[in-house]
């Protein structure tokens, strides 16, 4: 059984973490979206409204399983049993942090092995914060995130 984790703040989850999720999921026989909960990151979206928009978003996706986590990465890759973590590469400027971070978590745990896909093309400029900073000036994110997600972030800035 090749389980991966595709962790991430996913504040709000965009048409570019969704080409990730359905890419890996064709890959692996179960995909873990892991959540991550840390409230120093100040999110705009509460752990169980990312996961609910998660979950309604990738409903129809059978191998997945969306778990919220605290903490280190590769300790919950141990207790989900998995030995891939999946990232999505968008850019160049992408690429210092990720490498630090699979470096990092690889001399943590020599089990798991860091996956990159590099984004589609149409994606490739995508982030949550772009999307979040767009919908405060009232801008429209109808190419940029999902229709249930599009409510939820209109809902946050009114
Ligand atoms: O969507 P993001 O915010 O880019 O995701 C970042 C995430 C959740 C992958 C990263 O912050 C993380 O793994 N946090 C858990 C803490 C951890 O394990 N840190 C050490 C890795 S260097």
């Amino acid at each position: 059984m090749l389980r991966a984790i595709y962790p991430g703040s996913f504040d709000p989850v965009t048409y570019g973490h969704l080409d990730i999720i359905n890419r890996t999921s064709k890959i692996v026989d179960e995909l873990v979206i892991g959540v991550l909960m840390n409230k120093a990151k100040m999110p705009l979206f509460s752990v169980e409204e990312r996961v609910k928009m998660l979950k309604e978003v990738t409903g129809s996706i059978p191998n997945i399983r969306i778990v919220p986590f605290d903490g280190l990465l590769i300790e919950f890759a141990r207790k989900m049993e998995a030995t891939i973590v999946v990232r999505g590469l968008r850019a160049i400027t992408d690429f210092e942090y990720e490498l630090q971070m699979a470096q990092t978590n690889h001399k943590l745990d020599r089990e798991v092995e860091t996956m990159f896909l590099t984004t589609s093309l149409k994606y490739s400029y995508l982030s949550s914060t772009i999307v979040k900073e767009v919908a405060a000036f009232g801008g429209d994110i109808t190419q940029f995130v999902p229709e249930a997600v599009i409510d939820r972030i209109k809902e946050k800035m009114s």
